[in-house]
């Protein structure tokens, strides 16, 4: 998920400025329970975020993988969870053998619109529990786009890299892409909005319990097309506690990044990409 937007829209912190739209309205949905994942990732969710996406955007970061990755052609590598298939079917292109999984029916269907063949599958499964087969099976896992931290018991996200050390070699490499709770909390934006181009206005609030280390964001959409409030939930990790979590699942980092740049992680790094490798 994109956490850049709420980190790094500085200068666009409206301040005590409210949002016509959040401030007054009454929730027409109940706020979503621990569940919420099981439902959020389908067309709307598509209709959020797809625009943020274009081709050269998205090879550029398969190429940064490519370039941390230093697998050669023909090497498994687990895309999970996959989404849309953003990036699998870009690291399929590039000569990988790809795995796709996730857990929501109608991103995998966009996934296999992009494509699907000896070298691509898409599975549809919960990242707590992949498949048995697959033990030992991939040279890499990517994990990107904040797809971590969606569970109410925090032990799921220790089960989640679990699953992740167990179906990869050993020496494999997991690479981990998200949110950064330390950079986000520094230029924490708690509310924005804008206009969509057919005139949906869309408006966000965010709120953040450093307790659970929940950051809960709030949507409202409307437009001509769209009437809609939905909520979603993620746990945000700093780049110690993530280390120390995936270090227990026996996945040792390596590297961290900010985002997909070369420069190393540091304390306003609202995105860090971590390079972790199997122990053994
Ligand atoms: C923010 S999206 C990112 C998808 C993709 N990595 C990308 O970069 O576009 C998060 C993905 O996690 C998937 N997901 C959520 N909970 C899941 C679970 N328990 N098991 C597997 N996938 C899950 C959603 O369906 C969604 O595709």
């Amino acid at each position: 998920m994109c956490l850049a937007r709420i980190a790094n829209r500085s200068s666009f912190d409206p301040g005590s400025r409210r949002s016509p739209l959040v401030s007054t309205r009454k929730r027409t949905t109940p706020a979503t329970g621990g569940d919420w994942w099981r439902t959020y990732f389908d067309a709307g969710y598509l209709r959020e975020y797809e625009p943020m996406f274009d081709f050269a955007g998205d090879r550029a970061q398969v190429a940064r993988l490519m370039e941390l990755l230093e697998l050669p052609s023909g090497a498994r590598v687990l895309d999970c969870p996959c989404g849309q298939g953003r990036h699998a079917h870009l690291l399929a292109e590039a000569g990988f053998n790809v795995d796709g999984a996730d857990y929501s029916a109608p991103l995998l269907a966009a996934a296999r619109t992009r494509g699907t063949g000896r070298t691509l599958r898409y599975t549809k499964a919960d990242m707590r529990r992949l498949p048995p087969a697959w033990t030992g099976r991939f040279d890499a896992v990517v994990n990107l786009f904040t797809s971590f931290g969606f569970f109410a018991d925090p032990r799921d996200d220790a089960k989640t890299l679990r699953e992740f050390a167990r179906v990869l070699k050993p020496g494999g490499v997991l690479l981990w892409h998200g949110g950064d709770r330390d950079g986000v909390m520094a230029k924490f934006l708690s509310r924005d909005w804008w206009t969509t181009a057919d005139g949906t206005v869309v408006a966000q609030e965010r709120s953040f319990d450093p307790l659970s280390g929940f950051l809960t964001v709030e949507s409202v959409w409307r437009g001509p097309k769209v009437n809609e409030d939905r909520t979603h939930r993620i746990r945000l990790y700093t780049p110690t506690q993530l280390a120390d979590l995936m270090r227990d699942a026996g996945l040792i980092v390596e590297q961290a990044f900010d985002a997909f740049t070369e420069q190393p992680v540091n304390r306003r790094s609202s995105e860090m990409l971590l390079v972790a490798r199997k122990d053994g």
